[in-house]
């Protein structure tokens, strides 16, 4: 079994399924629909997580930003249905304020692939792609405080904390808001890749996630 990372310009009927009902159990009530998935993915970027049986995906599938062979203790938990699973996502807003900024409108990825790297590899490979093919340097974005594992997990991959909004998303909704400057040396998607590899053999295990108000 394989997993892909995907960008997608255009969301086929089955994706924007698969998607909405990822973002509404992953992300709850920050989850988003059809209405908001497509013009991001049309007029923005959203990289898919997919797991695909064979080594190939269709053309109407989008374009591979990264692939690699899923290790053993990780495709049990996937499980081995042969067709396509999307299993998390990154999406971004271009910057109308500032060249080259980027906005990380959502990130996630299914529980069972918490703490495995995967979630590292994807953002590795969409921020590789947004870099070269959209001359993005800059990336921000917003997560709340109390979400201390999504916190780490964006320092652990170069984002600093550089503000506080409080009420951003209305009353009582503060968000952090972290930036991370995009250096053209980024590591490709094979060192991302091993880097999974490594862990998911090592951890092999699910971490548990608390999952509140993530975006
Ligand atoms: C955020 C997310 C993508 C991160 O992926 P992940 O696979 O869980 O991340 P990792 O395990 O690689 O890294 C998380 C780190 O935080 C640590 N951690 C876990 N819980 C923590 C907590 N409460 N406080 C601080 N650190 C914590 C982990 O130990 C790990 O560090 P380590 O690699 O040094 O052990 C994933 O958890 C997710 O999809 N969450 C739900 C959606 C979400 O919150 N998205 C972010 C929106 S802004």
């Amino acid at each position: 079994m394989y997993l892909f990372i995907v960008e997608k310009r255009r969301l086929q009927a089955n994706d924007l399924a698969a998607l909405e009902k990822l973002e509404k159990r992953v992300m709850g009530e920050t989850g988003i629909d059809s209405y908001t998935l497509q013009p991001l993915a049309v007029h923005g970027r959203i990289f898919t997580l997919e797991s695909h049986a064979g080594k190939r995906i269709g053309p109407a599938d989008g374009r591979i930003a990264g692939k690699f062979e899923v290790p053993q203790p990780l495709e049990r938990k996937i499980g081995l249905s042969p067709e396509c699973r999307i299993l998390g996502a990154a999406e971004f807003i271009p910057s109308f304020s500032e060249k080259g900024l980027a906005h990380l409108f959502g990130f996630y990825v299914d529980d069972f692939l918490r703490g495995t790297g995967a979630a590292g590899t994807l953002l590795l490979c969409a921020e590789r792609t947004i870099a070269q093919n959209c001359d993005v340097t800059r990336i921000d974005l917003t997560v709340s405080r109390d979400n201390g594992r999504a916190v780490a997990f964006y320092e652990k991959h170069g984002y600093s904390r550089t503000s506080y909004k409080r009420d951003y998303y209305g009353r009582g909704r503060h968000r952090l808001i972290m930036e991370k400057e995009l250096r053209a040396e980024l590591p490709p998607p094979e060192i991302a890749a091993k880097a999974l590899k490594t862990r998911s053999l090592r951890n092999g295990r699910v971490k548990k996630q608390p999952g509140e108000k993530p975006r």
